[in-house]
């Protein structure tokens, strides 16, 4: 995907896709909540199964524009033609002993898909979480979501955690949640036990 315009820090970025369409990155202000919950409404339902949070609801998104405002999520849009064609976001622990940690959640319409903008808005949300001090990311799926996870270990991730029965999906099925991870600075996540 080539960039257009700004340098790498800069958010908004005007770039062009690779199927030559022109795509605008910027933040997710509190004023979208409306271009959100559209963007949601036309996830497929196998999409919505899988969501972290249920973001076709209204009271959800007002959520996540008061966590925006607050800077507890940041979130980058990716535009195309004034709608949304994906987004990414990174949520910050509040806890201290995990406030170097980040969670990455990234979700791209069905018609953007595969053509770069999940790689475009990783990088980006890796520069972010750099300048925000974290150390590493962790995304979180099930075992069911193949696709994604491939895609992730494309991106750089690599699994780290499988946990039993975590998830209820939307659908009321319990599943096992899968943690990625990727770590930004080259921060060790070795476990060495020690006896
Ligand atoms: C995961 C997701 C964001 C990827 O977005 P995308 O715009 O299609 O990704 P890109 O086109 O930039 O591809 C990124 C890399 O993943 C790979 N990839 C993408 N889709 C893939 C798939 N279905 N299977 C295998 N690899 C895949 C690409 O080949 C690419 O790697 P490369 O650049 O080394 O070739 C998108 O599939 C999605 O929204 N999935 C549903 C939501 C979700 O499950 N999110 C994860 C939980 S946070």
């Amino acid at each position: 995907m080539a960039r257009k315009s700004n340098s790498h820090e800069e958010v908004p970025k005007q770039l062009e896709n690779s199927d030559g369409t022109d795509v605008t990155i910027r933040r997710m202000e509190p004023g979208d909540q409306d271009k959100m919950l559209s963007f949601a409404s036309r996830l497929p339902e196998e999409d919505l199964l899988f969501l972290r949070t249920d973001i076709t609801d209204k009271q959800v998104v007002k959520q996540w524009a008061e966590n925006i405002k607050n800077g507890q999520t940041v979130t980058l849009l990716a535009e195309v033609n004034g709608e949304i064609a994906a987004y990414a976001s990174v949520h910050l622990e509040q806890a201290r002993w995990t406030r170097r940690i980040g969670e990455i959640r990234i979700n791209g319409g069905q018609r953007f898909r595969g053509r770069g903008l999940g790689r475009r808005l990783t990088a980006e949300i890796f520069e972010l979480a750099r300048t925000l001090g974290l150390k590493k990311l962790t995304a979180m799926m099930t075992p069911d979501q193949v696709a994604a996870r491939a895609a992730f270990e494309r991106l750089g991730f690599r699994v780290e955690a499988v946990l039993a029965d975590w998830v209820e999906d939307r659908g009321g099925h319990v599943r096992d949640m899968l943690v990625m991870t990727h770590d930004l600075e080259g921060f060790t996540d070795q476990v060495v036990a020690h006896n």
